[in-house]
């Protein structure tokens, strides 16, 4: 007779978000949880905003061990959940829930999979140095304030829509240690030769609009300079590339979206995370 498993019961996680259905995060949850042997579900959970308080009351009732937030959900999360830490304080926004003994507390993991990848990927230490933002939105308010708590001496915001930028450049001048500007992005964008860092931190190359690039004049990209890309796909995109004819050394989206993901994983589950079974997972989506 073959033993029987001692629990069919499996521990739950997901992402609440609306849209959700393209979302692939599961992909490479599903298979680190598979790596390591544990009974976990993750699952792709369509809410409506109008929904989210009841949403997250099923959370509590069905004793998830978390949750991830999608759009529109990262801020409208705030008030359902017991605590928030620190840095999500700061941004004001939650991507991950993390449910122990009962409470709910809320944290950030973006910007924190950015610095995993500059300091794991590229082996960049970005303390003491100037690094460049192309946008203003979650993604780079997320990315700016970690990097800003990593000790970089300076922060340029360039962004198109001023009214978004500049409530993120008080927000590091007042919060951190780190000296914020504001560059508003009216034409093609001279990056500055002190720079070490240039992130597009903005929706542009996203699939389907492969082709396109931010205005960036690229005779001011440096051998010297990091190219990051927060596009997970396609994770080489034209900007990436047209930087690499450059000289300049680059670091993909999926970098980060393995990092988030992974630091998501180990709150959760409390298990050291798989981290190249996770890539190579979301690889064989996006065709890294
Ligand atoms: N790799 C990862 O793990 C990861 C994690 C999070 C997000 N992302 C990606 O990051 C991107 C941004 O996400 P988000 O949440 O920050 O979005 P968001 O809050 O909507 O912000 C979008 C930003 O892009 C700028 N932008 C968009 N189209 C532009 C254009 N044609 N010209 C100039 N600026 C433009 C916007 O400028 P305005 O302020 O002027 O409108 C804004 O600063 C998305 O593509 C998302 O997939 C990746």
């Amino acid at each position: 007779m073959s033993s029987a498993p001692t629990s069919y019961l499996a521990e739950l996680v997901g992402v609440f978000g609306y849209p959700v259905a393209e979302n692939p995060t599961g992909v490479m949850q599903e298979a680190a949880f598979a790596a390591c042997g544990l009974n976990w579900r993750y699952l792709n959970i369509e809410v409506r905003p109008a929904d989210l308080p009841a949403a997250v009351a099923g959370l509590r009732a069905f004793n998830m061990a978390g949750i991830n937030l999608t759009i529109p959900h990262k801020v409208a999360i705030i008030p359902l959940l017991d605590e928030l830490s620190p840095d999500a304080a700061l941004m004001g926004a939650v991507n991950t829930v993390v449910r122990s003994g009962g409470k709910l507390t809320g944290h950030n993991t973006d910007g924190k999979g950015f610095l995993r990848s500059l300091r794991e990927d590229a082996g960049f230490e970005p303390a003491g140095q100037h690094v460049v933002f192309l946008g203003a939105g979650g993604a780079a308010r997320a990315m700016s304030v970690e990097v800003a708590l990593a000790g970089a001496e300076r922060i340029t915001i360039v962004n198109r829509t001023e009214a978004r930028a500049l409530p993120l450049v008080a927000l590091l001048n007042e919060h951190t240690d780190c000296r914020a500007a504001y560059v508003p992005w009216n034409g093609p964008y001279a990056v500055p030769g002190d720079a070490a860092v240039l992130v597009n931190a903005t929706s542009i190359g996203l699939f389907p609009d492969v082709d396109a690039m931010p205005a960036v004049e690229l005779d001011s990209i440096r051998p010297r300079l990091l190219v990051c890309d927060v596009i997970p796909n396609p994770p080489r995109t034209a900007f990436l590339q047209a930087a690499a004819a450059r000289g300049a050394r680059t670091l993909d989206g999926l970098g980060m979206l393995v990092g988030q993901g992974a630091i998501a994983f180990r709150m959760w589950t409390g298990v050291e995370p798989p981290i190249d079974v996770m890539r190579r997972a979301l690889e064989e989506v996006f065709g890294g």
